[in-house]
């Protein structure tokens, strides 16, 4: 998991090693910030903390597609592939996670370096924990990734937007009844990757995927205080339950778009145990808009093959950095027939309530260059019937630019150009231009 990881890191000379002393308050956040997440950083040394920590770890897509083993062509049709055909997980007796096992006086500011991250932030958050619920009836594990705010000794709130783990969680209240759940931190790519596929839209066990994009069964180990399953190599497990009948007020916290999220009542977790591997490694990530990569990977593949469905000349989505890897994506197809471009659009705007702005191009455009998708705007649409806008559709609840939160304007932009053309569409080109060495004319030249 984490620690094989980071020796593949170390080989392929991506990690950065940081052996000064920092402070888990705001310091490490803004080293980690300078880097975008897109730069995976262990520091050895954490200010008032024996453990050792490490961040900016999946942000960047070249690092995440070599960890998981994948390429920027085939990735939609493998992660799709892991999720029609999940594979078995194995669940061994014990695992390194249970060298050490705490359930006495848990003070998790004691025992973690939980970073505070920006100035007006609620508290100090656990920003990379995967939480891990056991469905009630159908005993299947799903995971996800939820900000944790740590009230004070072993009490943390969570903010929960999935509808599947919130209607769980009220319906098991309901009867007076808490929810068990285990947090895991320090795991690979294969794990991340997993735990962002929408859980009550495809209901397929979370293990199960996870073994099936690793190419080999998960190995799991049973919690201590419940019958949950966790990665057995994982670096910390936090095993607790959501109580039931208590809301403490969470937040403000700088959300992944740069803005603060407001305080409100949310659900608590009572901790009760944490186990750790001997000399574990706290797994962190600063909250902004790369750290969500891989949540943006699974919203292109299932874009991907809802346009394909439709179009067959699809050639490639981006769900963009800029727009949090939620909000806005780029389409690239071949457009055959007229009106295919149109139907991209309300395909793509109608498949997710988040999307709220989407770009259609020919397959000529680069659609991870954010100047050549403005180019293709520029030169191959015309606002008059180019753009779709759609007045207050479902949105998200993340950004705030509508006065009503969770509702927003979508818009779509066909950029493509006219099927039948007279040159004027023809790019310019240079014979011999990509093959170019320009270090033979300026030896000197770092390039
Ligand atoms: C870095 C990161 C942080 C996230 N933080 C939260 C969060 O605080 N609350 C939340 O509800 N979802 C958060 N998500 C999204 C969920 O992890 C994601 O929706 C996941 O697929 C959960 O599935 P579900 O919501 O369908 O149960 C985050 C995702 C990532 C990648």
């Amino acid at each position: 998991m984490l620690r094989y990881t980071l020796d593949r890191l170390r080989a392929s000379n991506n990690l950065l090693e940081c052996n000064r002393e920092v402070d888990y308050n705001y310091e490490m956040g803004a080293v980690l910030k300078h880097f975008n997440n897109k730069m995976p950083i262990l520091f050895n040394k954490v200010k008032n903390s024996n453990i050792r920590s490490v961040g900016g770890l999946y942000g960047n897509r070249d690092i995440l597609f070599d960890l998981i083993g994948c390429t920027k062509e085939d990735r939609n049709y493998k992660f799709m592939e892991a999720l029609v055909s999940p594979k078995p997980y194995k669940v061994v007796n014990t695992g390194p996670v249970k060298e050490n096992i705490i359930t006495r006086n848990i003070d998790i500011m004691k025992i973690l370096p939980v970073n505070r991250f920006n100035e007006l932030d609620s508290s100090n958050f656990i920003t990379a924990g995967v939480m891990v619920i056991r469905d009630p009836e159908t005993k299947r594990h799903f995971t996800s990734v939820r900000r944790m705010q740590v009230n004070r000794g072993n009490i943390i709130s969570a903010l929960i937007g999935s509808y599947k783990l919130t209607n769980d969680f009220l319906e098991l209240e309901r009867e007076g009844k808490s929810l068990d759940v285990a947090i895991v931190l320090g795991y690979d790519a294969q794990f991340l990757l997993a735990s962002q596929y929408p859980s009550g839209t495809y209901g397929v066990d979370k293990y199960e995927i996870d073994s099936a994009l690793r190419g080999e069964p998960l190995e799991l180990v049973k919690c201590e205080t419940n019958d949950i399953l966790v990665p057995a190599y994982a670096e910390i497990v936090l095993e607790g339950r959501i109580v039931a009948g208590r809301r403490e007020l969470e937040g403000p916290f700088g959300e992944l778009m740069g803005y603060y999220g407001k305080q409100a009542p949310q659900p608590i977790i009572e901790i009760d145990c944490i186990t750790h591997r001997n000399n574990p490694i706290y797994e962190t990530a600063f909250p902004c808009e790369e750290e969500h990569l891989t949540n943006g990977l699974i919203r292109e593949m299932e874009l991907y093959f809802y346009l394909k469905n439709q179009i067959s000349t699809i050639k490639d989505i981006y769900v963009t950095e800029g727009g949090g890897y939620r909000f806005n994506a780029v389409v690239s197809m071949k457009q055959t027939r007229l009106g295919e471009a149109k139907t991209a659009i309300i395909a793509s705007l109608g498949l997710n309530k988040d999307l709220k702005q989407v770009v259609i191009v020919d397959d000529d455009v680069d659609i991870y260059n954010p100047r050549e998708i403005e180019w293709a705007i520029t030169t191959r649409a015309q606002a008059s019937h180019d753009v779709v806008i759609i007045p207050g559709a479902l949105g998200s609840s993340l950004e705030p630019s509508h006065d009503l939160r969770g509702v927003t304007d979508k818009i779509g932009i066909d950029a493509t150009k006219p099927l039948n053309t007279d040159g004027r569409f023809e790019r310019v080109r240079i014979p011999g231009y990509e093959t170019i060495d320009i270090r033979k004319y300026f030896p000197n030249l770092e390039v």
